[in-house]
């Protein structure tokens, strides 16, 4: 089927310019003004902004993790990052210790294949390095179509490992032309004050935000920052919250290194005061855990900078029930939250509309540095001649509130219940099928692809 998009303004991380797009099949064929075509359907998108899909770098869906699952599967996940124009995910696919990673990646994918609304790919996170493991890596990389691995230097007895996993792992990856991603804080002095709290009687979410205070991410980011300098290895933080950690990576621009990074909407726009909320704060019990405002400002600054990269969510829902498991104990409450749908909209109305970045900015830290650093682009990422059809038709005006009641993701609580925004997707185009239109969902479950990804094309 072909579909003309008429008189839309498309923006990309460069471009700004009101044209018609003409999409056969899959990918986009033209670009120009007034198009004579003949299309099988036509969407006059005039006065709305059309983005490329957007990308989330970062999610955990179906994830096992601290006696729960995140609620959010491949069906459901999927289909809410649609409704807020993110046509691909970046999922984890972690290593069970004692399993090698291709059997990781293989559980992974059984969990999407047929399932998926949007496309897909998978990060592969190393839990326990071994030759085994060694030996797979490269054959993940080049074969496979997996050319990212995360690390966590925290989560310690569960992901993390230490550092010299860390500097054999970045020098393995390094030889295939990979990426390593770290979860950047240090588990053993996390543990320490975790201990110290309990010992003290301390159990309530608060001490989760205590035992994890900027330090922790300081000083991991460092020397994740010091090991990806001795491998030489493409190196990416992911999660990144705080002023202390932008500063480990921001000094070692003077030794002419680039560590790669990555925030997420809930470290820009919500802060440490929401873990007085006595139980409730569990709803924001993540790691890293929500920081203060002067940390947003240097979040939103290193974005205008250009030392952040990405935004994505680390979306990693989990129901209320699960929270709960922590009542009594904040060691128990299953760390993270939902935010996958609402990452452009939140975007474009605290960062466009606010102008603490630009239209352009917002395109490449959604979707087009993400699919350069992950080595999709130019399929996805942009909107061009011969890219995937993933476009965005976006009202810039239209005013919605976020809340439990309206979102889609599968959780019983928003971490933004009540926010104002201006700004909607409405109409999404996956490999040009209509996949939203005017915020009705148009397709069945199952279309979304796994996409073989490349090493970083540099950005
Ligand atoms: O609290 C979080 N972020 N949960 C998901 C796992 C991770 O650390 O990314
Ligand atoms: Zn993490
Ligand atoms: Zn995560």
């Amino acid at each position: 089927m072909s579909i003309l998009i008429k008189n839309g303004r498309i923006i990309t991380a460069s471009d700004d310019y009101i044209a018609d797009i003409y999409i056969e099949g899959e990918t986009i064929s033209t670009i120009g003004k007034d198009l004579k075509v003949a299309p099988g359907k036509t969407i006059d998108a005039s006065g709305k902004l059309l983005f490329p899909g957007g990308i989330d770098p970062h999610v955990h869906l179906d994830m096992p993790f601290m006696g729960a699952f995140s609620s959010d599967d491949h069906e459901t996940g999927t289909l809410a990052a649609l409704y807020g124009g993110t046509t691909m995910v970046i999922d984890y696919a972690i290593q069970t210790r004692g399993d090698s990673l291709h059997a990781a990646l293989e559980t992974w994918k059984g969990r999407a294949e047929g399932k998926a609304y949007g496309d897909y790919s998978f990060h592969i996170a190393v839990t326990d390095y071994n030759e085994n493991v060694k030996a797979e890596l490269k054959d993940i990389i080049i074969k496979e179509g997996i050319t990212s691995f995360k690390t966590f230097m925290a989560y310690k007895g569960a992901l993390m490992i230490d550092d010299k996993q860390m500097i054999t792992i970045m020098n393995e990856v390094k030889k295939y032309g990979g990426l390593v991603a770290v979860h950047a804080t240090n588990g053993d002095i996390i543990d320490y004050l975790v201990e110290k709290h309990k010992s003290e009687g301390n159990l309530s979410p608060w001490y989760h935000y205590l035992s994890q205070p900027e330090i922790t991410e300081s000083e991991a980011t460092g020397r994740f920052v010091d090991l990806a300098y001795l491998s030489g290895v493409n190196s990416y933080v992911v999660h990144m919250t705080c002023e202390g950690a932008l500063n480990k990576v921001r000094e070692a621009t003077a030794r002419n290194q680039k560590v790669l990074v990555e925030t997420c909407p809930q470290y820009l726009l919500l802060d440490a005061s929401l873990y007085k909320k006595g139980f409730e704060a569990a709803k924001w019990v993540m790691s890293p855990p929500l920081r203060e405002k002067k940390d947003q400002e240097t979040l939103w600054a290193g974005i205008k900078q250009g030392l952040i990269q990405t935004v994505g969510t680390d979306h990693c829902p989990f129901m209320w029930k699960d929270k709960l498991k922590g009542e009594d104990d904040f060691t128990k409450i299953p760390n993270g939250g939902p935010g996958l749908e609402h990452r452009i909209e939140l975007l474009y109305s605290e960062g466009v509309k606010k102008d603490r970045i630009s239209i352009n900015k917002l395109i490449e830290v959604t979707s087009t540095n993400i699919a350069k650093i992950f080595g999709l682009f130019p399929q996805k990422g942009t909107i061009a001649v011969g890219s995937d059809a993933d476009i965005v038709i976006f009202d810039p005006e239209e005013k919605h509130t976020i809340s439990v009641d309206t979102h889609h993701h599968r959780c019983d609580y928003s971490a933004y219940e009540g926010w104002e925004v201006i700004g909607k997707t409405k109409t999404v185009l996956l490999r040009g099928e209509v996949a939203i239109e005017n915020n009705n969902v148009k397709i069945k479950k199952g279309p979304g692809k796994f996409i073989n990804r490349h090493r970083p094309c540099g950005i």
